[in-house]
């Protein structure tokens, strides 16, 4: 009986301390997650450095931005672009666990307004696989899916 409890006492324990640990990784990553849809209003290299130094971010325009000197490229080419960029998470993340990685499904809204001055909008997903260490969350890849007509969105009244 005594041994039981004991071993009881020890994988009650030591489940409490796994779940707690996820806890603190799921604040990681919902914190990582959150400071990456901040691309447009934040510091190039800064943003680079949510990734992995070999990190990927899959982009339907872009390709495969591989590396932290190709995001950091791809992050100024972005923050170039003319006109107010609103990019930003929609909702909660949901999380999986997998292979001592959280992958991370979360959707997004984009808009701009275009040279033409028409308004250009999509949504859709981020795909995201997070590595976290010491409570540090950082991005392995990200592939963004989105639904987009062909066109940039014009608004037609009479449609
Ligand atoms: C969130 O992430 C940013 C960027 O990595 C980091 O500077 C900041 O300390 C983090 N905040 C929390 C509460 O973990
Ligand atoms: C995205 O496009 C697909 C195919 O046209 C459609 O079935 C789906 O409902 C769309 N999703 C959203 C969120 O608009």
């Amino acid at each position: 009986m005594k041994t039981l409890l004991f071993a009881c006492v020890l994988v009650c324990t030591l489940s409490f301390a796994v779940a707690h640990h996820e806890d603190r990784d799921i604040a990681a990553v919902k914190n990582t997650t959150k400071v990456f849809f901040t691309l447009f209003e934040m510091d190039c290299k800064a943003w680079s450095n949510l990734f992995e130094v070999d990190g990927a971010f899959y982009h339907p325009l872009a390709g495969a931005v591989v590396g932290r000197k190709s995001l950091v490229d791809f992050c100024l080419s972005a923050q170039k672009a003319k006109g107010p960029n609103l990019f930003r998470q929609d909702g909660h993340i949901r999380v999986t666990k997998a292979d001592g990685q959280y992958h991370v499904l979360v959707e997004y809204v984009y808009s701009t307004v275009k040279d033409n001055g028409k308004v250009f909008t999509n949504s859709g997903y981020e795909s995201m696989i997070f590595k976290v260490a010491g409570g540090k969350a950082a991005i392995k890849a990200v592939t963004e899916f989105f639904n987009r007509s062909q066109e940039p969105y014009e608004w037609d009244p009479n449609a």
